[in-house]
C-alpha cells in the first residue's frame, strides 16, 4: 500500500492534499451544533446529484410526455418512487441546511474580514441553488410547475423597456411551453450543477486559505505553539470527520422520516396541484411558490406596484451580499455583541419566518398589511445594523476560545 501511495504521490499530490485539507487542517476546537451544516450541505449536494442522475435515466423532457414520465417513474420503475422522493425531499433538506448554515454565519460574524470571499461564494451558491430549484420544479410539468413558472417569469416583464422581450427570451415562446421545458431541463441537469460544484470548491478553498471562524469569533491563528500549530486548533481529521458523521446520522434519521412518511410534506414540499397535469387553459385557484422561496414572494406581494415589488424582492436578496460591509462592528460573535444587535438579528429571523408563512396564505387585506410590516422589519435589519454597528457597545472578547 505504501509503495502504491508513493507511486501516486510522485505523480499527484494526494498525501499533500490530504494533509493540507484534512489531517493537518487545524479547526477551532470549540465548534458547536451550528458547524454541522456545512458538511451536511455537501452531503445533500451529493444526494441530489446521484438521485438526479437516476431520475434523468427515466424522465422525458418533452411537453407531451414529461408528466407521464414522472408517473411512470413513480409507478413502474423499480424503486422509482424512492429515487424521486429522495430528490424532492433533498431539495427541501438543501434549503433547511443552507438557511441554518447562513444563520450561523450571521450569528458568528463569519462573513467578516478575512472571510468576505467565503461569504460571497456562499451567496452565489445560494443564488445558483434558487435557480436550480426553480428550474427543477418545472420538470414534473404539473399545474404548479406550469403556473408557478408563469408567475415568476412574467415578473421580468415589469422591467421597463426590455421586460417583454426578456420574458420572451427566457421562455423561448409566447407562453411556457416545450421550449421552456427543454432549456430548463438542460440548465437543471448540466449547467447549474456544474456552477454549484465549482462554487462549492471555491467556497472551501477560500475557507481553507483563511481558516474557520468559531462560536467565539476569535482568530485561532493568533495563538500558535512552537511548531506553528494553533493552540486552540485540532486536526480536522479525525476529530471533526468523526464528529460530522454523528451529524450525518442524525440528519439521515430525520430525512428518512420525511422521505418515508411525509414525502409531500403536507403539500408544502410537493404541492397538491402538482399531481395534476399542466393545463395552460386552467389557472389553479391559489398559486404560491414552494416554501423556501416564500419569504421573498411575500415581500414582492407586499408592494402594490409591480416594478417596485420586483425591485424590493431582488433587493432583499442582494443586501445579504453586502453583509461584510454593512456590519461595521469589529467583534464577530453574537456572544460578545450588544443587546441591540441581538434584538436586531432575532427580529430579522422572525420576520423571515413570518414572511414565509404569510406568502402561503391568501392575500387578505389584514395579511397584506402584515406582509408590509414584516417586510419593513426585514429591511430595517440592514439599516439598523449599518447605523449601530460602527460604535457598538460590545463585551470584551477573550484571547482564547471558551469551550
Ligand atoms: C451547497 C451549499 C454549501 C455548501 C456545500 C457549503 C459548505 C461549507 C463547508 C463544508 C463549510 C465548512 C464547515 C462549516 O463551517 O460548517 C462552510 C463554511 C462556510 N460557509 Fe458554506 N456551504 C454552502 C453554502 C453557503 C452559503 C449559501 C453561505 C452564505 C451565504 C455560506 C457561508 C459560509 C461561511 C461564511 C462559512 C465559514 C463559516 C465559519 O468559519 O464560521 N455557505 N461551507
Amino acid at each position: 500500500m505504501s509503495n502504491l501511495l508513493g507511486w501516486i504521490d510522485q505523480r499527484f499530490p494526494l498525501t499533500k492534499l490530504w494533509n493540507e485539507h484534512l489531517a493537518e487542517y487545524y479547526a477551532p476546537k470549540n465548534f458547536n451544533f451550528w458547524y454541522f451544516f456545512g458538511s451536511l450541505a455537501l452531503l445533500v449536494l451529493v444526494i441530489q446529484i446521484v438521485s438526479g442522475i437516476f431520475l434523468t435515466m427515466h424522465y422525458k423532457p418533452d411537453g407531451a410526455t414529461a408528466f407521464a414520465s414522472v408517473e411512470y417513474i413513480m409507478r413502474d420503475v423499480p424503486y422509482g418512487w424512492l429515487i424521486r422522493y429522495i430528490h424532492s425531499t433533498g431539495a427541501t433538506a438543501f434549503f433547511v441546511v443552507v438557511y441554518l448554515h447562513m444563520l450561523r454565519g450571521l450569528m458568528y460574524g463569519s462573513y467578516k474580514q478575512p472571510r468576505e470571499l467565503i461569504w460571497l461564494f456562499g451567496m452565489f451558491i445560494y443564488l445558483a441553488l434558487m435557480a436550480e430549484a426553480f428550474m427543477g420544479y418545472l420538470l414534473p410539468w404539473g399545474q404548479m410547475s406550469y403556473w408557478g413558472a408563469q408567475v415568476i417569469i412574467s415578473l421580468f416583464g415589469a422591467i421597463p423597456v426590455i421586460g417583454d422581450d426578456l420574458t420572451l427570451w427566457i421562455r423561448g415562446d409566447f407562453v411556457i411551453g416545450d421550449a421552456t421545458l427543454n432549456r430548463f431541463f438542460a440548465l437543471h441537469v448540466i449547467a447549474l450543477p456544474f456552477v454549484l460544484v465549482f462554487l462549492v470548491i471555491a467556497h472551501i478553498i477560500a475557507l481553507h486559505e483563511v481558516g474557520s471562524n468559531n462560536p467565539d469569533g476569535i482568530e485561532i491563528k493568533k495563538n500558535k505553539d512552537a511548531n506553528g500549530i494553533p493552540l486552540d486548533g485540532i486536526p480536522f481529521h479525525p476529530y471533526y470527520s468523526v464528529k460530522d458523521i454523528a451529524g450525518v446520522v442524525v440528519f439521515l434519521f430525520f430525512f428518512s422520516v420525511i422521505l418515508f412518511y411525509f414525502p409531500d410534506g403536507g403539500g408544502y414540499m410537493l404541492e397538491h396541484a402538482n399531481f395534476i397535469a399542466s393545463d395552460p387553459l386552467k389557472t389553479p385557484e391559489h398559486i404560491a411558490p414552494v416554501w423556501y422561496f416564500t419569504p421573498f414572494y411575500a415581500i414582492l406581494r407586499a408592494v402594490p406596484d409591480k416594478l417596485m415589488g420586483v425591485g424590493a424582492m431582488f433587493a432583499a436578496i442582494a443586501l445579504l451580499f453586502f453583509m461584510p460591509w454593512i456590519d461595521r462592528c469589529k467583534v464577530k460573535s453574537v456572544r460578545y455583541r450588544s443587546r441591540i444587535y441581538k434584538a436586531n438579528l432575532t427580529m430579522f429571523v422572525i420576520s423571515f419566518v413570518v414572511l414565509g408563512w404569510l406568502a402561503m396564505q391568501p392575500a387578505t387585506p389584514m395579511l397584506t398589511l402584515m406582509s408590509q410590516l414584516f417586510s419593513f422589519f426585514y429591511f430595517a435589519f440592514f439599516v439598523v445594523l449599518f447605523i449601530t454597528s460602527k460604535n457598538e457597545n460590545t463585551k470584551p472578547v477573550p484571547d482564547r476560545v471558551t469551550s
